[in-house]
């Protein structure tokens, strides 16, 4: 049966909100693929913050957007996605254009170091405080690893609990019918 990569489907999806000139989030940068890809689309002209919790993830983020040579603005805390209103500077609220998590462990990292459903439904419901009226969330969740199964059900109920009257939302699974693969959640102000 096709797989789908929703890696691909959550770039493609914020294509087709992100401008250049606009702002960008990165909830968890890891190595720092969606960081840069975020960063090439905002251009010099915009700025990407992102956030891990791992020094290794902060560094390696930094030296791929170094190395992709982009000259957007970035800032990268080294600090929890739960306090993500408390670090994004207050005069960009509302006017985030996209945040991206990519939930999980830092492949190649330590895979005891993994996002935690407390602190992932929190900055969840930070994100979209950050978030522009014409904005969009991604959440990519990996259920079938120790904590991601929960992670990936609660994060199911965070989503379905939205007021669909605010919301629209959309959940992919990379494979139809296999409840332990991969899911991508897009959320998006109505
Ligand atoms: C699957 S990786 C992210 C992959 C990344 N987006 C990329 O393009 O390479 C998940 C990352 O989330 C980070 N993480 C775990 N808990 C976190 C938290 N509370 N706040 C921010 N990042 C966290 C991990 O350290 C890990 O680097």
């Amino acid at each position: 049966m096709k797989r789908i990569s929703l890696v691909h489907e959550a770039h493609k999806a914020v294509q087709t909100v992100l401008q250049a000139g606009d702002y960008a989030v990165d909830a968890t940068v890891g190595n720092g693929h969606d960081t840069l890809f975020l960063a090439r689309h905002v251009g010099p002209g915009g700025i990407v913050f992102g956030f891990d919790i791992q020094q290794n993830a902060i560094d390696q983020t930094r030296s791929r957007l170094e190395q992709g040579k982009v000259e957007t603005p970035f800032e990268l805390f080294r600090v929890s996605h739960a306090v993500m209103t408390n670090t994004i500077p207050a005069q960009f609220h509302g006017r985030i254009k996209a945040v991206m998590f990519n939930l999980g462990y830092l492949p190649g990292g330590d895979k005891l170091l993994i996002t935690r459903t407390d602190t992932t439904i929190a900055a969840l419901n930070q994100a979209l405080r950050v978030l522009a009226p014409d904005g969009l969330l991604t959440i990519l969740a990996y259920p079938g690893h120790s904590g991601g199964d929960q992670e990936a059900d609660e994060v199911d109920k965070w989503c379905a609990d939205l007021d669909g009257s605010r919301y629209d939302k959309l959940c992919i699974n990379s494979q139809e019918n296999q409840k332990s693969m991969p899911r991508l959640y897009l959320v998006n102000p109505a």
